[in-house]
């Protein structure tokens, strides 16, 4: 019931920001609506095909998305195949003549929407969780046909609402058709099954790009991590886990990185190294993280990475403004996984400047400086941050800038600077000590 209530005042919130419901409702309808829900991670990761017909000229259709989770969201249109603007809560789109039909593919990606249900489970306890959501497709508008399908990442279902017509087979939970669905009808469906998957989040993320135009690029992570699933109950019992390993423990990290990364490292916090490994792939290389202790329900571990590029494959001149374009990753390669607080730097060098960032998303930006060995009024770091982040945000980000030349060789003119002065310095020591033992030698000749 106290879902219910959450559900409702989660669409009043969408719909106060939509204006009045009777123009909005009256401009479209829904004609059929098909919903796959993905519940087999720890993300609900709705695909919803939409085909609705426009009852006026319209460009604006909008979505009702329960606000009480943490969401991304993509939107395609079906006939182009293109990806549309999402902005809050509606999608701009090319004008729909009346009667007019709109083909969308919505894809909406939840999370923290499946609760451990026991919270507190023992070592050997496989993990149930409960799912709430609505058997209705939520929308403010009236929707003629729909039905929905949602698969569970287990056939372990202890119970799963009914609505009819509904039937669970296997891990496959099905709802409707349903015909002729008033906007905003809500009934609240609720599944409890049990998903042994990782609830792994990460709860901080900083991510360092280190730009050297000399051919390297660092890259280092630091991850906090918590095991968010149901919590352990009781003490840990190695000899135990042995015997039988817990079915909702966390073993392994495993992280994309781009194909040409070298020179791998990893540490925990006690500066304890543990093994980490890495697979080739056709595009890419998996980097493998194996803790020390394996992460039980409610733990954490913090634990820093890195490896080095080859800078030539990631750094670009813009041959319009002479501008140097980094184009390089934001955000984890490691599936099914969802950041609280998400922080990128790009240590770009010294003397860099006009720092621009194209994302396909909004970022919170801001600039730092860091002194590093042989700088001199250090180097600009510009500083992306982002809450709440899924895969959809793994995506390539550019961030330009300006170099001059002079910037460029200030730290090799440094360096050749002061060998210079070094072989000056030992020229004229020579040359000192050489005129001494000259003069000593004619000194020498005129006392004979
Ligand atoms: C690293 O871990 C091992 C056991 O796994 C422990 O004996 C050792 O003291 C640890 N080293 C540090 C520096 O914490
Ligand atoms: C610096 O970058 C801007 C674009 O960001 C460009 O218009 C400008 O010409 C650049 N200046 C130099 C000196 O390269
Ligand atoms: C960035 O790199 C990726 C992968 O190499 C590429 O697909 C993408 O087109 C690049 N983007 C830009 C703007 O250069």
């Amino acid at each position: 019931m106290k879902g219910q209530v959450l559900f409702f005042s989660a669409l009043a919130l969408i719909l106060l920001i939509s204006g009045s419901m009777a123009t909005v409702a009256s401009s479209w309808v829904n004609q059929d609506v098909v919903r796959s829900i993905d519940l087999t991670s720890q993300l609900s990761k709705s695909t919803i095909q939409i085909k609705a017909r426009a009852l006026k000229e319209s460009s604006v259709y909008q979505l009702a998305i329960d606000s009480s989770y943490h969401s991304s969201i993509q939107v395609f249109d079906e006939d182009s195949r293109l990806p549309l603007l999402v902005k809050f809560d509606s999608i701009s789109h090319k004008k729909v003549k009346s009667e007019g039909v709109l083909n969308l593919k919505v894809i909406v990606t939840l999370m923290g929407q499946m609760k451990p249900y026991p919270e507190h489970i023992t070592q050997t306890q496989g993990q149930l969780v409960k799912y709430t959501d609505n058997h209705y497709f939520s929308t403010p508008y009236k929707t003629e046909s729909q039905k929905t399908t949602v698969k569970l990442a287990t056939a372990k279902v202890e119970s799963a609402s009914e609505l009819s017509p509904s039937s669970v087979k296997g891990n496959t939970v099905s709802y409707g058709p349903y015909k002729n669905i008033e906007a905003f009808t809500v009934s609240a469906m609720s599944i409890h099954f049990e998903n042994n998957a990782p609830f792994l989040v990460i709860t901080s993320l900083i991510k360092e790009y280190e730009v050297s135009h000399w051919g390297n690029l660092a890259v280092e992570t630091h991850y906090d991590v918590q095991h968010k699933g149901a919590a352990l109950k009781g003490a840990f019992s190695r000899l135990d886990f042995q015997r039988q390993p817990s079915p909702a423990h966390i073993a392994e990290i495993q992280e994309i990185v781009p194909k040409s990364a070298a020179d791998f490292y990893y540490r925990d916090s006690i500066g304890n190294i543990s093994t980490s490994s890495y697979t080739h792939h056709p595009n890419h290389l998996t980097l493998k993280i194996v803790p020390r202790f394996p992460l039980m329900g409610g733990w954490k571990n913090s634990f820093y990475a890195g490896f080095n590029l080859p800078v030539g494959q990631f750094l670009s001149v813009d041959s319009d403004t002479g501008s140097y374009v980094l184009n390089v990753t934001f955000g984890v390669g490691i599936d099914n996984i969802y950041v609280e607080s998400h922080t990128v730097k790009f240590i770009l060098p010294e003397g860099a400047t006009d720092i621009k960032v194209t994302a396909p998303f909004d970022v919170k930006m801001s600039q730092e400086n860091r002194k590093t060995y042989l700088d001199t009024v250090g180097r600009p770091v510009l500083v992306l941050h982002l809450d709440h982040t899924a895969a959809e945000n793994y995506q390539y980000i550019q961030v330009s800038y300006n170099l001059s030349s002079m910037a460029m060789f200030h730290e090799p003119l440094l360096l050749i600077g002061a060998v210079f002065a070094l072989c000056v310095l030992i020229m004229i020591y020579v040359r000192f000590e050489l005129s001494i033992s000259k003069n000593n030698i004619v000194v020498d000749k005129k006392t004979n």
